[in-house]
């Protein structure tokens, strides 16, 4: 999703800013810009695609400047192209914008009769006329707030002004952003990630916040004009993780970097001296909550639909999930006793957030499950769970889905033990097996070969199906959502026992079939779900766990065994093929793994 930087300095700033886009590239984009402010002139350079391009456009070698603004889209409003993309300027003022402006075409058609000019298709274009028009009359702080008043919809702000050789306004709604603190520089960002190359000191914006940052003073305002104060907070340096090492793709690392990252999150959580799991500080009282709503989007919502399975299978809780962007506008029954878990990565998914504000609003538990834990989802719930799995770079979610589904079933253990509903022996042998789970998945990240020359299969077919029964239900939904965003082909999840009643039709000779039939209590059910589809021509890949018994059924076009574990803990050996499916898929395309199109990093926009 869109990416904004923002420096002010006592030195030119342009290859401080084109560095900086760089590291935001993971977000997925298509098209880059820049704006410095040079001798009282605005200069902008933009050009389709990477910032490879950007930084090869010969105007840039000659950007002089030391204020300036950069920017990298993912197009909402107007086709991917030079004249949308960002900064869009005047001869005033120079603006980078993410997020969507809702009441845009009323405002141009405003702008428009005031006699302003609009270059670009975009929504962005007005908020560049909107406070053009206000400094005529108004100061610049003044402007502002204006401007902001005016505009709905959400957004982060970066913005240059011709008459302000030393100053950037930064300001959000929705969007998120951060300032970070330099020596004698400071700057603005979309997100810390982007600013980590340059500083460790950052404070963020609060929604309906602006803030004015030179290179030696940062302030901040509420949308009234009145200044805040601002923590500044001091962010690890933890550079390794940003590089690919040995890795062609980040998505390659973060796959085998899987049993490590287990590791870590098992040591946060497990006391594996007393085997117990060290969440002591619930800011309520467990005993009072009597039901679970789980809400995210895209992967992290296959975390929540498998933490269902887990929360009724172990405690006696009731339990709902939901897609945030159905929650939010849902009519919702908030009650007091219901326990609302929000799961992102990012921990900045608009969708998720807004859900989550929602239930703020209404004064109910929250609690976040997330992997930035600067983000403002993790910022705006009332307990926070990390899945410390480090920075996720590639696009496609691997390793903070094993976080997701680790850390909340961590939750649902320690859930299911306080209130009783989880017999005490079972409960310590479960943590047993938990702590096993990181050496599994690594042995389970040896079934390379056999998925590499699956994978050919799954590159040439019109379509695929993903099955699986219970547990293993959300897995199979996982497994068809990487195909489709990695290897842009057409990948169905569906429950293998709800085949026949009309999928089934999908089914053509030599189709592509996963099915993920481990040897839990569906293993025969899904057996015979599975005979349905070869006796329709399916081409199986059976995914299931080693056994001594073997495998009664006839036809199976390939078989994977991962390895073996309680039946609760299978769903984390199952995803690795899959994961390695979609990747060898996706490298045998030759397509762009680590962005792949059309899907952003941290989804900020509705
Ligand atoms: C899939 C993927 C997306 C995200 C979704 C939610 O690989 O990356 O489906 O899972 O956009 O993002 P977060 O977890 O950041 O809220």
């Amino acid at each position: 999703m869109c990416g904004i930087i923002g420096i002010t300095s006592y030195r030119p700033v342009s290859s401080a800013i084109i560095n900086s886009l760089k590291k935001l590239e993971y977000r997925g984009y298509d098209s880059a810009g820049i704006a410095t402010l040079s001798d009282g002139v605005i200069n902008e350079v933009k050009s389709e695609g990477r910032v490879d391009n950007l930084e090869k456009n010969l105007a840039i070698k000659n950007m002089s400047g030391s204020v300036g603004i950069g920017h990298v889209r993912w197009a909402t409003h107007g086709i991917p192209n030079t004249i949308n993309a960002h900064p869009h300027s005047s001869d005033n003022v120079s603006i980078v914008h993410n997020g969507i402006i809702e009441n845009s075409t009323i405002l141009k058609k405003y702008l428009i009769d005031k006699g302003h000019v609009f270059k670009s298709q975009t929504d962005t274009e007005v908020i560049v006329h909107l406070i053009t028009e206000h400094l005529k009359k108004d100061s610049l702080k003044e402007s502002v707030i204006k401007m902001l008043k005016q505009l709905h919809g959400s957004f982060a702000l970066g913005i240059i002004f011709k008459d302000e050789p030393d100053l950037i306004i930064g300001a959000r709604r929705g969007s998120p952003l951060a300032v970070g603190y330099g020596s004698n520089e400071n700057y603005l960002g979309s997100d810390s990630y982007a600013l980590k190359s340059m500083t460790n000191k950052i404070s963020y914006l609060n929604d309906g916040e602006f803030c004015i940052i030179k290179k030696d003073q940062v302030e901040f305002f509420d949308e009234k004009g009145i200044k805040v104060n601002k923590k500044v907070l001091e962010l690890s340096t933890d550079e390794q993780n940003y590089e690919k090492g040995d890795f062609k793709h980040f998505m390659a690392k973060e796959i085998e970097e899987q049993p490590t990252t287990l590791k870590n999150c098992i040591k946060e959580y497990v006391d594996t001296i007393n085997n117990d799991i060290n969440i002591h500080n619930f800011p309520w009282n467990i005993k009072e909550i009597s039901s679970v709503t789980l809400i995210g989007c895209g992967t992290a919502y296959h975390s929540c639909l498998m933490a269902k399975y887990w929360f009724e299978e172990l405690t006696e809780l009731d339990v709902t999930i939901d897609i945030a962007s159905e929650f939010r506008y849902r009519k919702n029954r908030f009650k007091k006793d219901n326990l609302y878990i929000f799961v992102s990565q990012s921990g900045e998914t608009a969708d998720t957030y807004a859900a989550l504000d929602l239930c703020n609003k209404h004064n109910v538990k929250t609690c976040s499950v997330v992997n930035v834990i600067e983000s403002s989802i993790a910022r705006d719930s009332n307990f926070v769970l990390p899945i410390h799995c480090g920075p996720e770079i590639g696009v496609a979610s691997t390793k903070a889905f094993l976080g997701q589904m680790l850390v909340l079933y961590i939750l649902v253990l320690k859930m299911g033990i306080l209130k009783k509903d989880l017999d005490k022996d079972l409960y310590l042998n479960k943590i047993k097996d938990l702590k096993e789970l990181p050496k599994l998945v690594e042995e389970t990240l040896l079934t390379e070969n056999k998925i590499q020359t699956v994978s050919s299969t799954f590159t040439d077919a019109k379509g695929s199906m993903f099955l699986g029964r219970g547990f293993s239900y959300p897995i199979a939904l996982e497994g068809a959502l990487k195909l489709k965003e990695l290897v842009y082909v057409h990948a169905e999840g569906y429950p293998a026992g709800e085949m026949k009643h009309g999928p089934l039709a999908l089914i053509e000779d030599g189709m592509p079939v996963v099915v993920l039939a481990p040897r839990d209590k569906y293993y025969p059910k899904t057996i015979s779900n599975m005979q349905e589809v070869i006796a329709r021509g399916a081409k199986v890949l059976l995914i299931t766990n080693k056994s001594k018994d073997e495998i009664v059924s006839e036809n199976i076009w390939e078989t994977i065994e991962v390895e073996s574990t309680n039946d609760d803990l299978l769903p984390f050996l199952l995803t690795i093929p899959l994961q390695k499916l979609a990747y060898y898929s996706a490298l045998k395309k030759g397509y762009d793994i680590d962005k792949p199109r059309n899907l952003a990093k941290s989804v900020t926009v509705e």
